[in-house]
């Protein structure tokens, strides 16, 4: 493959970009390899790893009080979900919205096929009369697509802190493309991570395991697997790090030597200086305050918040304006 003509957004062009850029960079939805999507799986049944077990605190507990707002209508509405993952906490609703007899279809979207399929396979034999249809595509994509679109009102799930892996200003561009992907009086349910202990948001992202550094590193595996790469992952080390001001939880994969890295499918190397770092991802922890206020800014009205008992996690319903 010649550099001069990769297809803008893949893989190969955005590594390119990230590894010239100042700092490196790596883009952290290119975590998710079928390899990746393992370990995310590991990370979410951590100890430190509260994240998803605070989430589903939540929907366990105050699932009702949840989709009250969306029953009340009393007709039939989609169900869609931006990053649906394995969809674990989503069934507690699926569970309750069948027993209540909802007439609803789903629609889950994700950027990774093996998710989707997996997804898919678990709710044909858990809810065999659910009416499902998988989107495969980006946030911003199917937002601007809108392929559940049947004139029904929506209920839009953007779960488990997935916002937070964009900086402010890239949440406020996506809560736009939201705001305009849904229509008037739709509901969203937005769940993030809460400003807390700095010590427990470090520990989340640096567990005793080390399955986040496998995470982490498993970009560069991936470098080498599809673009003929030969980094040597041994001279990198995982460096989350956790700014409490602004929230931003970053990580890192630390150059320990100078070196040069040869990705021969792009017929490039790149250098490194000893000690350079490649920021590769950014986990963005909000407090309350500040969710209403991309609430305000970006043009939704809060319904209710939802917090766990050691307002770990919130799960915010808002209503589009
Ligand atoms: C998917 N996302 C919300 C996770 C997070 O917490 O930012 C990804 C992750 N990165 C390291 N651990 C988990």
């Amino acid at each position: 493959m010649s550099s001069k003509n990769l297809d803008f957004g893949s893989f190969a062009q955005d590594v390119m970009l990230g590894l010239s850029s100042h700092p490196k960079t790596l883009p952290s939805k290119y975590f998710y390899d079928e390899k990746g999507d393992k370990l995310f799986q590991e990370i979410m049944e951590l100890p430190e790893y509260y994240l998803t077990r605070k989430e589903l605190e939540i929907f366990e507990n105050q699932h009702e009080e949840i989709l009250k707002p969306i029953l009340n209508l009393g007709q039939s509405f989609n169900l869609v979900e931006l990053g649906a993952g394995d969809g674990l906490k989503t069934k507690i609703f699926l569970q309750y919205l069948i027993k209540e007899k909802a007439d609803f279809e789903y629609f889950p979207i994700d950027f990774s096929a093996t998710v989707l399929e997996e997804l898919k396979g678990t709710l044909k034999t858990e809810f065999p009369g659910l009416t499902v249809s998988t989107i495969k595509d980006t946030y911003r994509g199917s937002l601007i697509k809108r392929d559940w679109e049947n004139g029904k009102p929506n209920l839009i799930l953007f779960l488990g802190s997935n916002l937070g892996n964009f900086s402010l200003e890239e949440a406020y561009d996506i809560l736009n493309h939201l705001r305009i992907g849904a229509n008037h009086q739709d509901f969203v349910l937005l769940g993030l991570d809460l400003k807390k202990n700095p010590q427990t948001i470090l520990d989340a992202y640096h567990d005793s395991k080390g399955v986040t550094r496998s995470f982490n590193l498993n970009l560069l595996d991936r470098v080498n697997r599809e673009l003929q790469g030969d980094i040597n992952t041994e001279n990198f080390i995982h460096w989350p790090t956790y700014e409490p001001v602004s929230g931003e939880c970053r990580s890192y994969l630390v150059s320990m030597v100078e070196q040069t890295i040869n990705l021969k499918a792009l017929d490039q190397s790149f250098h490194l200086e000893a000690f350079e770092p490649i920021f590769t991802e950014i986990s963005k922890k909000y407090s309350l305050t500040e969710i209403d206020d991309l609430a305000v800014k970006g043009g939704f009205r809060t319904v209710q918040s939802f917090t766990d008992k050691e307002h770990y996690f919130a799960n915010i319903l808002w209503q589009r304006i």
